[in-house]
């Protein structure tokens, strides 16, 4: 079956994560995406964080399946006329070198303009242009300098970084939106752009919710915060609020069956409005239904800390997959919270192909993350990532290298 990108092609200069991130998607619906690494050494993620000895690492290879291989050194004569041809030969480059790399290997985007007019350019970068323009920047400097780390974590606690990649990964989503719009718009226009994506501004995006509420402050206190109910005063930015739900329903994070022994036997639990009546009949409190104290969002507030320890006391008798069958068919929001290891094994998710095994030459069999964007029309198979310089010879050869160009471009150490 065709998939939606077939045909494109895309020059992968990417490392580590958040470029990886996007092209694997691209990849996914169907691009041809060619990785290009440095001879012998190749991304530093194959090596890093290593569990089978010699063999690529889970790093790597759940950031790079459906891609090609070619090792190449840009900065060598032989390697710069090869890395001109591809540029020639594709729709798109991407990029997550730290600022100056490119232009240092002597393709500026002047340069690349010059070459392929068409090409779609598109970078990751730490900060966009300012003070921190030439900045090299990993996934947890960027959730501070987003906004992500001041508003994550506990009242009077320390900031907190979350273990979602949304420095990284999050990036690296956005680029490939940003990717595929310019190539929509190439086809009106016959021309490529540059596509720019800063780690802190994608961290930002993210954390929108916390801007808003930075400036609802000038209103007065962010009643919904479990703080105003307790009587703490806010001071001049959001603060961090714990496990209370983003959306202004009260919510919490309450312990079920089994917690003493489980870290993870606990479930997110909503108070939402609309279904006040529910959650009192459910937890054995129907006269709260009709009492002044407890009959509306408003008088609740300052007693949220004892309405949840009463619901705590009810999700306690009953499992966190039992919580969530009795409130559901109620329209009670909760959220059982799933273990790493609840979530390989859960079958559904290997169902919709969210979470797939893979085998691979050097490692054997190993669970990676299929796509979580479904196609009805473009399906995609996880296929394992690339051995270094796996495809070398074949995609050399596809832009018009004879064998013993390549074997010269061997020699001179350019492949
Ligand atoms: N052949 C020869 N040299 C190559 C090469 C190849 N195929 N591919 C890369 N290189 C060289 C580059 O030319 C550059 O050399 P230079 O600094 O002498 O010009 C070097 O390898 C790569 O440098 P850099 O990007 O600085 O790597 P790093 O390991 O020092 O830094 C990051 C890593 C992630 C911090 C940095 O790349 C960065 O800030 N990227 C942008 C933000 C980002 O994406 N961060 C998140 C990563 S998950």
């Amino acid at each position: 079956m065709e998939k939606a990108l077939s045909g494109v092609k895309i020059l992968d200069m990417t490392h580590v994560q958040s470029g990886p991130t996007c092209t694997q998607l691209l990849a996914w619906f169907g691009a041809d995406v060619i990785k290009v690494e440095r001879p012998g050494v190749g991304d530093a993620t194959r090596k890093q964080l290593v569990d089978v000895p010699g063999a690529d690492s889970l790093y790597f290879t759940m950031l790079n399946h459906n891609k090609r291989s070619v090792t190449l050194n840009p900065k060598s004569e032989k390697g710069a006329e090869i890395f001109t041809k591809l540029i020639e030969h594709c729709d798109v480059m991407v990029e997550n070198f730290a600022p100056g790399a490119l232009d240092r290997m002597g393709f500026s985007w002047e340069r690349i303009q010059e070459i392929n007019p068409r090409m779609i350019y598109a970078s990751v970068k730490g900060f966009g242009p300012g003070a921190y323009a030439d900045c090299k920047v990993y996934e947890n400097v960027a959730q501070c300098a987003g906004g992500s780390a001041s508003t994550t974590g506990h009242l009077g606690d320390v900031p907190m970084v979350t273990a979602a990649q949304i420095g990284d990964s999050g990036t690296g989503l956005h680029l490939a939106l940003g990717i595929v719009t310019a190539l929509f718009q190439r086809t009106h226009t016959g021309k490529g752009q540059r596509v720019e994506c800063a780690m802190q501004d994608g961290v930002l995006n993210l954390c929108r919710v916390k801007l808003r509420d930075q400036q609802r402050l000038a209103a007065g206190p962010l009643k919904e915060y479990s703080q105003h109910g307790q009587g703490i005063p806010f001071g001049e930015a959001t603060p961090r609020a714990g496990n209370d739900s983003g959306g202004g329903q009260p919510g919490r994070i309450l312990k079920c069956k089994g917690w003493e022994n489980d870290p993870n036997a606990y479930t997110y639990f909503i108070t939402q409005a609309a279904v006040w009546k529910n959650v009192c009949d459910v937890i054995g409190k129907p006269e709260w239904k009709e009492d002044p104290e407890y009959a509306t969002p408003e008088v609740r507030l300052p007693r949220l800390d004892e309405i949840f320890e009463t619901v705590e006391e009810w999700t306690m008798t009953k499992d966190k997959f039992e919580v969530m069958e009795i409130c559901n068919p109620l329209n009670i929001p909760v959220g059982p919270i799933l273990s790493m290891k609840e979530i390989a094994e859960d079958p559904s998710l290997r169902e919709t192909g969210t979470v797939v095994e893979v085998d691979h030459p050097e490692r054997g069999k190993y669970l990676t993350v299929g796509n979580p964007i479904k196609l009805s029309d473009s399906p995609s198979d996880v296929v394992r990532s690339p051995l270094l310089g796996e495809h070398t010879e074949q995609i050399l050869s596809e832009i018009g290298l004879s064998s013993e160009d390549i074997a010269a471009a061997r020699d001179d150490s350019a492949i």
